[in-house]
């Protein structure tokens, strides 16, 4: 009894000031009561990364009769870079694609070339959040998926994300206690519109940003958040887990990581595919 004793006095002598202290050197500024005990909750894990791409959509704005995530951009589908961006990623451990049902476009491109890393969902939802969501849930089916581990959302059409950019997130994030997402701080000056688009008022931009993907979350807190009622219409992950009173972290991004919304978007985005493939980030199509 004595014996045990003096074991759990050293090691409580030993192990947990190091611990405390490991703890408290990472620990970010946290806001809530709900965040900090998050932290202190997650901070000692080892937690995997899983990417879930949603591409169900139609691409209505594009005007296109096919998928915007299956237009050619540099010899390729759309959805080919972010694919290849994911899944070359060292700390990914898998790649989630959410399809629309009854998708007739995927099965005819070849995508073995993902096969290690590559799972595929046809339980795509009305929503980008039903899509999400119903990805999540069919998830722990096919591969052991911890309510702890990080899941990175990122859309079928931002096919400029680089790995600077996704490295950043993934580093910037690994011990936060909520999660967060790529964003930039807004650039333009802002007009609020009135009758005939005409000028109400200027608005101010201080402290306003565009919110990107990949937005990083772990998988229970991203279920819960997407599971509440009001949440499926929301057009990012991160205000369903604002709805739940935290605060994702805004982390960094540039305006290369667009989003093709319109056909003009996709002759920027080959221009920006281009100037990274003479960086070296990877070849075109
Ligand atoms: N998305 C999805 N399921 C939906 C709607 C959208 O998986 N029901 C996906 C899209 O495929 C895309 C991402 O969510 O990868 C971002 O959505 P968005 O840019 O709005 O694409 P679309 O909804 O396809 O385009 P639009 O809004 O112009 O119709
Ligand atoms: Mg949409």
């Amino acid at each position: 009894m004595r014996k045990l004793w003096n074991y759990t006095v050293s090691w409580i002598g030993c192990i947990c000031p190091i611990t405390l202290y490991a703890m408290l050197c990472k620990k970010p500024v946290l806001k809530t009561c709900q965040e900090e005990s998050l932290f202190f909750r997650y901070n000692c894990m080892m937690s995997k990364f899983f990417a879930l791409i949603p591409a169900a959509g139609s691409g209505s704005r594009m005007k296109n009769n096919l998928p915007k995530q299956y237009l050619q951009l540099a010899g390729r589908p759309i959805i080919y870079y972010v694919l290849r961006t994911l899944c070359r990623s060292s700390e990914i451990a898998s790649v989630f694609v959410v399809l629309a049902p009854g998708d007739s476009e995927w099965l005819k491109h070849d995508w073995s070339e993902f096969s290690g890393k590559l799972v595929v969902f046809d339980c795509g939802g009305a929503t980008r959040a039903m899509s999400i969501l119903n990805g999540l849930k069919a998830a722990p089916d096919v591969l052991s998926i911890g309510g702890d581990d990080w899941v990175l959302v990122h859309d079928a059409v931002r096919p400029c994300l680089s790995e600077t950019q996704l490295d950043k997130l993934m580093n910037e994030l690994t011990d936060d206690a909520v999660g967060g997402l790529l964003a930039v701080p807004l650039a333009d000056t802002l007009k609020r519109s009135g009758a005939s688009s005409r000028v109400e008022r200027t608005e101010s931009r201080k402290g306003l940003w565009q919110a990107q993907t990949p937005q990083m979350f772990r998988y229970k807190l991203l279920m819960d958040a997407l599971s509440r009622p009001g949440s499926m219409t929301m057009t990012d992950d991160a205000s369903a887990v604002e709805a739940l009173g935290l605060h994702p972290k805004l982390v960094l991004s540039d305006a290369s990581n667009l989003k093709i919304t319109y056909p003009q978007d996709l002759i920027l985005a080959e221009l920006i595919l281009r100037a990274q493939q003479k960086e070296g980030y990877g070849e075109c199509g």
